[in-house]
C-alpha cells in the first residue's frame, strides 16, 4: 500500500518537474487538414496509421525522415510524410515531440487524406500527393510583436541577427541561431530543400518580416517549409496564447500541487492508523 502511493508520489513530482520545459516544445502553434476525407476502415486508413506510427518510432532516432506508404492495391493509397524537429532538440525530446503532434493530427484531421501541424519544437505532414523536395513559401503564420521604433538599439540589433540567419558561409545548415545583445533568431528549414532552396526560403521569411513586422519587439513567419523567428528577451513571441499556457500551467500545477497534499495527508494517516493498530495488538 505505502509503496503505491510512494510511486504515485514520485510520478506526481516528476510529471510537475517536466510539464512546463515539455509544454512549451509541444504548444500549438498551426494547424491544417486536407478537405478530403477517406473512407475509415479502408487500407488507406491502415496506411495513415502505418506512416504515423513509423513517424514516431525514427523520431528518436533522427530530428528529420521522410517515408512513402506505397499501397499495391490502388496508386491514391500511396502516402508521404516527413517529420522535422527544431535542430537543436535532443532524439528524446524530438520523439516527445513527434508523438504528440502525431497525437493532437489525429484528432484535429481525423479521416483526412493529409494534414500538417507545427508545434513550438516540431513539424509533422503527410498527404497522398508528393511535396518532398518542392520549395513552398506560402505563408501559412504570421505574427508580429508591438513596436519598438526604427530609432532604438534593438531595431539595429535585430537587423544584425537576421542578417546573420540569412547570410551563408557555404555549407547547407537548416537550423540556423542568432543573437545580438538581447535579441535573439532562429530559422528552421524542412530539410528535405536542399540547401539553396533553403536559403530562398528563409530569406523570403526574412524580407516578409521586416517589411511585414517592421520595427516589432518579436516576429514570428512560417511559410510551408521554413520559418524564421526573433524576440528580444523578455518580449513575449506569442502574444495571448502563451499567457493562456502560462495560466493552464499554473492551474495544473496547482492541482498536481494539491494533490500530493492530499496524498501525504492519507499516507501520514494510514501509517498512524497502522501504528495505532500495531500499538493496539502489543496491548494485548
Ligand atoms: C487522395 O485520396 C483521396 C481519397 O482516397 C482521393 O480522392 C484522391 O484522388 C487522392 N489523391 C491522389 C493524388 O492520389
Ligand atoms: C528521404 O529519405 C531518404 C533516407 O531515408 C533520403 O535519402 C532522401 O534524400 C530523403 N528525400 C528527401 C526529399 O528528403
Amino acid at each position: 500500500m505505502s509503496l503505491t502511493i510512494t510511486v504515485f508520489v514520485s510520478l506526481l513530482i516528476i510529471s510537475l518537474i517536466s510539464t512546463p520545459s515539455m509544454s512549451s516544445l509541444e504548444s500549438f502553434v498551426f494547424g491544417g487538414c486536407s478537405q478530403l476525407k477517406y473512407i475509415s476502415d479502408s487500407p488507406y486508413e491502415s496506411n495513415v496509421n502505418s506512416l504515423l506510427t513509423s513517424m514516431v518510432n525514427s523520431a528518436s532516432f533522427t530530428n528529420y525522415n521522410n517515408f512513402t506508404v506505397q499501397s499495391p492495391s490502388s496508386s491514391q493509397d500511396t502516402l508521404y510524410g516527413l517529420f522535422q524537429c527544431r535542430g537543436d532538440l535532443s532524439n528524446g525530446d524530438c520523439a516527445r515531440c513527434v508523438a504528440s503532434a502525431v497525437s493532437q493530427l489525429g484528432t484535429l484531421c481525423l479521416d483526412s487524406c493529409g494534414g500538417g501541424l507545427q508545434l513550438d519544437g516540431c513539424f509533422v505532414k503527410f498527404d497522398n500527393i508528393s511535396y518532398f523536395g518542392m520549395e513552398d513559401k506560402t505563408v501559412v503564420l504570421k505574427k508580429c510583436g508591438p513596436p519598438i521604433g526604427f530609432e532604438s538599439d534593438s531595431f539595429t540589433r535585430r537587423d544584425a541577427v537576421l542578417g546573420y540567419l540569412g547570410g551563408s558561409d557555404g555549407s547547407y545548415k537548416p537550423y540556423r541561431v542568432g543573437g545580438s545583445g538581447d535579441v535573439y533568431g532562429v530559422a528552421q528549414c524542412v530539410q528535405d530543400l536542399s540547401a539553396t532552396e533553403c536559403r530562398d526560403c528563409v530569406s523570403d521569411a526574412i524580407g516578409r518580416l521586416k517589411t511585414d513586422c517592421g520595427p516589432a519587439a518579436w516576429g514570428d513567419m512560417y511559410l510551408a517549409k521554413c520559418y524564421v523567428r526573433f524576440s528580444e528577451r523578455g518580449a513575449h513571441s506569442h502574444g495571448g496564447n502563451d499567457n493562456n499556457n502560462d495560466e493552464e500551467i499554473e492551474k495544473t500545477l496547482a492541482i498536481l500541487i494539491g494533490l500530493i497534499a492530499g496524498v501525504t495527508l492519507l499516507f501520514v494517516f494510514l501509517s498512524c492508523l497502522r501504528n495505532a493498530c500495531e500499538r493496539g495488538k502489543d496491548g494485548k
